[in-house]
């Protein structure tokens, strides 16, 4: 297969950041997805639907002109977050998804939530409300090996948490364990997940032998080839709770070639092109549009897109930097090759 025509896909997980440099990432993204959960972890966090609607208008102005983009708001959950506020989130009809940070996981995880238990009545707001808890599922103590974060949150949190609320939604979000796929599999139909291009693509090795190389840096970290292949039996089964997320998260150069460098991989611009390359590789192209296309928005309740993408199998030479407000940022694989490449529509004239 040289061409491949999909519905249009949807990214259930993305970072587009806020400011000057929204303009600059945005736009990759509504070239090639109708929809995205926009993550709220922004400086300071978007904890209250008053702010997320405000980001959201920020991020249309920021749209090139024409786009129908569409971007589906989350709010950060915190310990004190009110179960009104899920309840004006939902009557909003913009927000589509809490998001869960422990606090302490990841970037601007700060005032994220640091004992469930805080979050009771948040959670059964979210589950009567019919919204979705998109979580960051690693244990967060400093002592924990920061390799088995993952596999330790599945057992200690996200098992009890599924439990105590037998209604709730849950995305686990960018699964990196062969533990993870195995939980999900398992777990009941209200539990989906988002698998990144990089976990699809790379393990540990890709992060650190040979070098450090900090544009494969994110969280949760790589992990071991054999999780990487259980990444890709999921993604590539055809299962409908395992769908696409890119977590596309764009970090400046300078923060992230320095001595403590961002977690973070800037993915937004060849995102589809790699999901391609890893679906090709496993032999399983045909199931890609179930994966990028249908089962997110299943799981979500929501239509499906009716416009169509097209990737074709043609070398495509990535741009070593792209803007990024008053610095650049490396998109993954930056310099070098990928072998496949959107046809139609052009995203580049969007
Ligand atoms: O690598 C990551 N980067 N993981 C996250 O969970 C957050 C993200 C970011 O916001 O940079
Ligand atoms: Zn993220």
């Amino acid at each position: 297969m040289d061409t491949i025509t999909l519905t249009r896909p949807d990214d259930w997980h993305l970072h587009v950041r806020d400011g000057a440099v929204l303009k600059d990432v945005v736009h990759w993204s509504a070239a090639r997805f109708g929809r995205a959960i926009i993550m709220p972890n922004l400086v300071p966090p978007v904890t209250t639907t008053q702010a997320a609607i405000a980001y959201r208008e920020r991020i249309m102005a920021a749209l090139p002109p024409g786009s129908d983009f569409d971007p589906l708001m989350t709010l950060y959950l915190t310990d004190n977050t009110p179960a009104e506020e899920i309840a004006r989130a939902a009557a909003s009809g913009v927000i589509q998804a809490i998001k869960l940070y422990p606090a302490g996981a990841t970037t601007n995880s700060d005032s994220g939530v640091t004992d469930i238990a805080h979050c009771a009545e948040a959670l059964e707001a979210i589950a009567a409300h019919d919204l979705t808890l998109c979580i960051h599922g690693e244990v967060t103590h400093p002592h924990t090996d920061i390799f088995d974060r993952e596999a330790l949150f599945l057992e200690q949190r996200l098992a009890p948490l599924l439990d105590q609320h037998p209604t709730l939604r849950v995305v686990l979000e960018h699964l990196t364990t062969k533990a993870a796929v195995d939980f999900v599999r398992e777990g009941p139909s209200r539990l989906g997940a988002t698998i990144t291009p990089q976990h699809l693509l790379m393990n540990r090795n890709d992060l650190l032998a040979g070098g450090i190389r900090p544009h494969h840096y994110c969280l949760p970290i790589l992990k071991r080839e054999r999780d990487r292949e259980a990444l890709i039996a999921a993604a590539t089964s055809g299962h409908p709770r395992f769908f696409l997320g890119t977590d596309s998260a764009p970090h400046a150069l300078e923060a992230k070639e320095t001595g403590c460098g961002c977690a973070g991989i800037f993915t937004a611009p060849i995102a589809l092109e790699l999901y391609a390359q890893a679906f090709d590789q496993a032999g399983a192209l045909e199931r890609l549009e179930g994966f990028a296309s249908h089962f997110g928005a299943d799981f979500y309740g929501l239509p499906r897109n009716t416009q169509t993408i097209t990737l074709e199998r043609a070398a495509q030479a990535i741009p070593a930097s792209l803007p990024y407000g008053d610095s650049t940022i490396v998109p993954l694989h930056g310099g070098h090759d990928i072998a496949w490449r959107v046809a139609t529509p052009n995203p580049h004239s969007a």
